[in-house]
């Protein structure tokens, strides 16, 4: 048997927290312990050093959370973030179209697949729910890069037969046939899941919805991603698209999209009705809000959300978000929320970016937490960065006020390691 020990501070977010206050049961913190792996799987923990049967890995003062779980994110967009000047539909047209066709070319879908798990990696990501794009090679690599690195990814062919340029479009007959093969090669093969992927409502024909509906009921078990509601101007479109409609989302809702494993990026402009809607199905929403804020988006409801009771976890959004950083990520949900006059505590942003996450994801006993029996996906954190963050951090007086100036202040640059099934794959040179 393989055994590791990870030293350090422990943290973990055991359940959901709501939008209550600074303290709260269901946070649990171990200061300077060290988390025990048996096989890649999380073992326990100890107050005291294990014995030289264990691999000891002494992170003394560091910050060691579960790795973060990104529930949207792109990985052709890397060449995209931080361009200049466009709302949603202009930000398509003009940035993301033209550097998702690149992906057509199988050694430009291999390397920039690399390089983004990579990247996820080097940020504390080690799992994501991923849009690649509409030509298949650029799942085959994505779910193969993902396989070399252990990581649990989910993904799936983009769909889009119409509005989008020649050399990005698909038609029903042949995605049928490339989402069933994609299936069959990769759902369920190691850490890899299928998601039937419609980009958005406007960008696939009704047919094209039906086969994708059709898809999801013929093989439980799949998941399904989309973006919904995410910008004004997208949503007048999709009610011209689909007069018949009672709203966007209920345009996923008719083609039989909607389940317990649907993820829908954005979900800013939806109304009562559409909440239910996602309570009832048990779909979650993907709150994006660094791509909410640089995209001028608009600020998610995410109390409404919550007092609904649907699921709402984070996502970092890149190329429309502008950085793949979780905690850049709940710092931006803080100030989403803080212009609507409502407080995210770190322990309920920390939540949604791992155990609640997994939880929505039906993967809570595979990711999201330091259970013993799930994999030991592992990020290890410098608590502060830099003079300033690290004279906040000596100054904090109670745990809520030193996490939550991590989460403000730091980012990648905090990263000194990540594990992933017990292996670790990433480490800050000189860390
Ligand atoms: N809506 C449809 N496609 C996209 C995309 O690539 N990014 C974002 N943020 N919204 C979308
Ligand atoms: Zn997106």
């Amino acid at each position: 048997m393989k055994r590791i020990a990870i030293r350090g501070d422990l943290l973990e977010v055991t359940a959901d927290p709501g939008f209550g206050g600074t303290q709260s049961s269901k946070v649990r913190f171990d200061a300077d312990h060290w988390l025990l792996i048996e096989d890649g799987r999380i073992a326990g923990r100890s107050a005291t050093e294990p014995d030289a049967g264990w691999t000891r890995h002494d992170h003394k003062g560091r910050l060691v959370t579960p790795g973060f779980i990104d529930t949207h994110v792109h990985s052709p967009q890397l060449d995209v973030v931080a361009s200049y000047g466009a709302q949603l539909l202009d930000w398509l047209n003009t940035y993301t179209f033209p550097a998702e066709m690149r992906f057509a070319d199988p050694a430009v879908a291999a390397r920039g697949s690399a390089a983004f798990l990579d990247a996820l990696l080097a940020h504390g990501t080690t799992s994501a729910v991923v849009f690649p794009t509409v030509h298949k090679t650029s799942v085959d690599a994505l779910f193969e890069a993902a396989s070399a690195r252990g990581m649990r990814i989910i993904a799936g062919k983009v769909l889009m037969d119409r509005h989008a340029p020649d050399g990005l479009r698909d038609d029903v007959a042949q995605a049928e046939r490339d989402c069933t093969d994609l299936i069959a090669r990769w759902h369920g093969r190691e850490r890899a899941a299928y998601a039937v992927t419609v980009r958005f409502a406007p960008t696939s024909t009704p047919e094209q919805l039906d086969m994708a509906g059709a898809l999801l009921a013929a093989h439980p078990g799949l998941y399904m991603q989309t973006h919904v509601a995410e910008n004004r101007d997208e949503v007048r479109w999709v009610a011209e698209l689909f007069p018949r409609a009672r709203s966007y989302l209920d345009v996923y809702r008719q083609h039989g999209l909607l389940n317990d494993r649907a993820v829908l990026a954005h979900g800013i402009w939806l109304d009562a009705d559409d909440r239910a809607l996602l309570t009832d199905s048990g779909a979650q929403i993907a709150h994006s809000p660094s791509s909410n804020l640089f995209l001028g988006s608009g600020l998610i409801g995410w109390t409404a959300l919550q007092d609904a009771g649907a699921h709402v976890t984070l996502a970092s959004d890149v190329g429309g978000g502008t950085s793949l950083s979780m905690l850049r990520t709940m710092a931006d949900a803080y100030r989403v929320q803080a212009l609507q006059g409502v407080r995210l505590t770190a322990w309920k942003a920390l939540y949604a970016a791992t155990r609640g996450a997994a939880r929505a994801l039906h993967l809570e006993h595979e990711i999201g937490s330091f259970e013993p029996g799930t994999l030991a996906d592992v990020a290890v954190w410098d608590w502060a960065a830099g003079p300033v963050a690290t004279h906040r951090d000596a100054v904090a007086r109670d745990l809520h006020e030193r996490v939550f100036a991590w989460m403000t202040l730091g980012d990648e640059r905090n990263l000194a390691a990540t594990w992933v099934a017990g292996r670790e794959l990433y480490r800050r040179p000189g860390a």
